[in-house]
């Protein structure tokens, strides 16, 4: 049978706001365009994206547009609602209006991805951390989810229960990371501790030096720190565990 090219979607998702997903998101698509993989970054967080903003892209049209048009009959081409960050990153941005996030209808989200999964070799959704039916229509489609958690009493017992609630549903395509650089201060628990409460291996982990102190800077400046030479040199150990989740997480032989 002849294989059909489709990409791999992978999902950043965590049980708590503010733990780095979206900083995560754009520097595995970083990674991912090293390996000169064509990425689509689907920002999923509704209410309060930060994709386009962060990878500082102007834009237009919005991920709202692109699923009102399907549902009247509008809908050309999904490239009309895609921005390029560079050759390899493309983002299909959040609304700029939270009110057109309550307007998207669930069930579209699905065939969004599995669109953007024909087009691209690798596909990353970046998200809220609540599991509403956008959320749960996605975790269910993706391939792989990347449960972000730092180290966090009320973080570490939400992911718990979002861990529970996969055993339960017999879900094991996850990958569990601890974000030690969002709070470097934050240490009380061991990493024995953690996998004790999560109950579930910690499969990578990001370190407190790859806190960067003025990160606000590069924001700004729309620069993805994986892709910069100077400063992958500077957190040369965090970026190439990096590479390492990139890559791990497309590995053949799992869903
Ligand atoms: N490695 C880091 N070093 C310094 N600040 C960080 C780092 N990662 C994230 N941040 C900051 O922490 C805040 C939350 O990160 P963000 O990626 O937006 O989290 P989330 O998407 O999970 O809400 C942001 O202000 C972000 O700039
Ligand atoms: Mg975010």
């Amino acid at each position: 049978m002849a294989s059909i090219n489709k990409g791999k979607s992978i999902c950043v998702f965590s049980a708590k706001g503010g733990v780095g997903k979206t900083f995560i998101t754009t520097n595995l698509a970083g990674v991912y365009e090293l390996m000169k993989k064509k990425v689509l970054i689907i920002d999923l967080d509704l209410f309060s994206g930060g994709i386009a903003a962060s990878l500082n892209i102007d834009f237009d049209k919005n991920i709202y547009n692109c699923i009102d048009d399907i549902t009247n009959n509008r809908y050309h081409n999904f490239t009309d609602y895609i921005y390029k960050y560079d050759d390899y990153i493309s983002i299909l941005p959040s609304p700029k209006d939270p009110r057109q996030a309550l307007k998207i209808d669930a069930k579209y989200i699905e065939l969004l991805i599995e669109r953007a999964m024909f087009l691209y070799d690798i596909v990353l959704i970046d998200t809220n951390h609540i599991l509403n039916d956008i959320n749960l229509f996605m975790l269910d489609k993706v391939d792989k989810i990347l449960f972000t958690v730092t180290n966090d009493m009320l973080d570490l017992k939400n992911m718990k229960s979002v861990i529970s609630i996969f055993k339960d549903l017999e879900l094991s395509n996850y990958k569990v990371l601890l974000n030690n650089s969002r709070d470097p201060f934050k240490d009380y628990f061991s990493l024995y501790d953690m996998k004790s409460i999560l109950k579930t291996n910690i499969d990578f982990t990001l370190s407190n030096k790859f806190f960067i102190r003025d990160i606000d800077k590069y924001l700004m400046d729309g620069k993805i720190i994986s892709l910069d030479k100077r400063l992958s040199n500077i957190y040369s150990r965090d970026i190439s565990n990096l590479y390492d989740i990139g890559a791990e997480l497309i590995k053949e032989g799992d869903k």
